[in-house]
């Protein structure tokens, strides 16, 4: 991946000591000029006040359908983090896209680089090779999808693309992984284990026929030869930060102390959680069924914090809580504040854009070929 570096022609620093109000009305200002030119897109994790500042929201499948559709708009701002902006650059840029701008690209731009993603910063590609050929010594790869959850660099969806896999979302994995066995007999899911496995264990895949490829674990990341060879899923040992921190007892403790109150938790969560929700979805799916429930339910969520609360706020009708005592925010998503965005925009204006991503060529090629396959499989 390549970053453009002009010197900007406005310093971060100063952003950081303004006003929230005096930020929003020079974002407004940037926005009017640019019209539909510019497309802020932002994550349901996002919070609220850089929300406020967004053109359209979703998950990370409709934010990929988002970018992959838009035909007047020049510049993307992306509000979320750095595996989505990767993504959102290769689907904007794809030659067809290209071809019909007469070459010209997408400028896409995240505004704080440091908004990372400790998952996806779990596999690196030099590490799912290593595992690849590692495999190869015990089953045949050509018998086995490799998968990568959106959350992951896209050098690690451009391995997909090559060796005949795709890349997932929370809210399509179960398709993907039909998709999947219906070319071989078994899949290579990386990096996030859970949603791997609570997928899986739908399709009525056995833990027994999932081990945990580590890494750091050595031969076969750990693992027997025989573990390896009766395998469907081999999963990598991966995790989000956040939903890691969601545990059994905080279910078992919201079901004592509110009779009837139901669980609805995102994938990434452990199964033992997962096991025990009521609902299980993407952001979006989360947020749908809030929407679509009774007054007076009461619900305890498992995702990030700033989503539980704009949906309390959102639905005073209903009883909302998060579910975990301790405070589980996604530290990279609150990267991204108004003083960035402002900072972005402006410098995008004065012509010296910062913090432009943009994906090699050869790697944004082979993502591509893994990305359409999953917009293609919802
Ligand atoms: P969604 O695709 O469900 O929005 O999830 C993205 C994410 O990073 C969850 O942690
Ligand atoms: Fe990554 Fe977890 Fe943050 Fe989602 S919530 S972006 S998986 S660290």
């Amino acid at each position: 991946m390549s970053t453009a570096t002009l010197s900007p022609q406005f310093p971060l620093a100063p952003y950081k000591s303004l006003a929230n109000e005096e930020l929003a009305a020079r974002i407004d200002d940037v926005r009017r000029e640019f019209g539909r030119k510019l497309l802020i897109l932002g994550h349901h994790y996002q919070q609220d006040e850089v929300i406020a500042h967004t053109d359209l929201g979703g998950d990370s499948y409709q934010l990929s359908q988002m970018a992959a559709a838009q035909t007047e708009c020049r510049y993307i701002v992306f509000c979320g983090v750095h595996f989505m902006a990767e993504t959102a650059d290769i689907l904007a840029n794809r030659p067809e896209k290209l071809a019909e701008r007469h070459g010209e690209r997408v400028t896409v731009i995240l505004p704080d680089m440091a908004a990372g993603c400790s998952m996806a910063d779990m596999a690196a590609i030099d590490q799912v090779e290593a595992a690849w050929a590692d495999l190869g010594e015990v089953i045949d790869t050509d018998d086995i999808t490799p998968v990568t959850y959106i959350n992951s660099a896209a050098s690690l969806k451009a391995f997909c693309g090559r060796n005949g896999g795709i890349v997932c979302t929370s809210s399509n994995a179960k398709a993907v992984l039909e998709w999947s066995f219906k070319r071989t007999k078994r899949v290579f899911f990386f990096p996030d284990q859970h949603l791997g496995r609570n997928t899986a264990l739908q399709l009525g895949i056995t833990n027994e026929q999932m081990p945990v490829f580590n890494p750091f674990g050595g031969d076969l990341g750990g693992n027997s030869e025989a573990a390896i060879e009766n395998s469907k899923v081999i999963l990598w040992n991966g995790h989000c930060s956040v939903h890691q921190m969601f545990q059994k007892a905080h279910v078992e403790q919201f079901r004592a102390q509110y009779p009837g109150i139901k669980i609805l938790v995102h994938p990434e969560c452990p199964q033992e959680v997962n096991d025990l929700a009521d609902v299980s979805g993407s952001t979006s799916k989360i947020i749908k069924t809030v929407e679509a429930s009774p007054p007076g339910t009461k619900w305890a969520i498992g995702t990030e914090l700033h989503l539980v609360n704009r949906l309390k706020q959102q639905h005073p009708e209903q009883e909302i809580h998060f579910l975990s005592p301790v405070v589980c925010m996604c530290a990279t998503m609150y990267r991204i504040d108004l003083a960035h965005l402002c900072w972005s925009l402006e410098n995008l204006r004065a012509g010296t854009p910062v913090n432009v991503l943009e994906v090699d060529d050869d790697v944004a090629k082979w993502s591509l070929v893994a990305l359409e396959r999953m917009l293609e499989v919802n």
